[in-house]
């Protein structure tokens, strides 16, 4: 699909990934509907930007949040097109430590955001794609959701972020079944690590030790706009579609 006044939704747009991506889609002529929790950084990066660009406080967790940030976009340039879902967090925990078990409230939060919320965006941006015109190939929409090489290699404290986004991963190919016939292509992304505000929470000991013990090559943190960049290659090539391609410099990780 070529990006060219297209329309898109972009979750978790005030830091790292979304950022990046919401920059690139802009830069490549689309609209960007930037939606995220953190109100102040959203107004920072997309207060002052042309018509292109609107931002809109949104909680993915938030089912009827999602269909009215869906509505936005559609109510304000006619359609939506692209949908990335970036919104996550890490929520690590040990399944037992001191004598506790992992906090059932943390599971549900993350499981809600990472998993649930990416469906919530998957359902309502599938939904409004569906009355788009098809473009020469058939096509109505693309849906980009990140999962995370934690799918197949958490490693300690990772239990509920890994089995949010081995959901990720795995309600991708069916989504893709499901909307086939509509013309929406849905793919994944699962970044290694990467240079934003989640790496950014992580003790420079641990990141370090990640990065000399577990990237292949080159060794050094993803830069977004790299993550961006497949974005943009995801939506512009047609032939992607219902998979989850790695970008992480061939990382294998360990234990801890
Ligand atoms: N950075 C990495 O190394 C890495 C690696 C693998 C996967 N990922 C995934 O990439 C995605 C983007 O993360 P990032 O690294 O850019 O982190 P980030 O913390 O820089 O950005 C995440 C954004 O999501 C927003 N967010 C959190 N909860 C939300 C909610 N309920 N609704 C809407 N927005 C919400 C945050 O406010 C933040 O702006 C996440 O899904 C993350 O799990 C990141």
């Amino acid at each position: 699909m070529e990006l060219t006044d297209k329309v898109a939704l972009v979750t978790g747009a005030a830091s790292g990934l979304g950022l990046a991506t919401s920059q690139a889609l802009l830069a490549a002529g689309a609209r960007v509907l930037a939606v995220d929790v953190d109100e102040g950084r959203l107004q920072q990066q997309f207060g002052e930007l042309s018509n292109r660009a609107r931002h809109r406080v949104v909680d993915v967790s938030d089912d009827l949040a999602v269909q009215a940030a869906v509505a936005e976009a559609t109510d304000a340039w006619g359609a939506l097109h692209i949908a990335v879902n970036c919104a996550g967090i890490l929520g690590p925990s040990k399944t037992l430590s001191k004598g506790q078990t992992f906090p059932p409230k943390l599971w549900n939060r993350v499981i809600g955001i990472n998993l649930t919320g990416t469906f919530n965006v998957v359902r309502h941006a599938a939904l409004a794609m569906t009355a788009n015109q098809p473009n020469a190939e058939g096509e109505r929409g693309v849906i980009v959701n990140t999962a995370s090489g934690a799918a197949w290699q958490g490693q300690m404290g990772q239990a509920a972020y890994s089995a949010s986004k081995a959901g990720v991963i795995g309600l991708t190919l069916p989504a893709a079944r499901d909307l086939a016939a509509h013309g929406i292509r849905v793919m994944a992304i699962a970044p290694g690590l990467f240079e934003t505000g989640m790496s950014a929470g992580m003790p420079t000991k641990v990141s370090q030790h990640l990065i000399d013990q577990t990237i292949l090559f080159p060794t050094r943190m993803g830069r977004p706009d790299e993550f961006a960049g497949l974005v943009r290659h995801i939506v512009e090539n047609a032939y992607l579609n219902a998979t989850t391609i790695s970008i992480d410099a061939g990382t294998r990780v360990g234990t801890r």
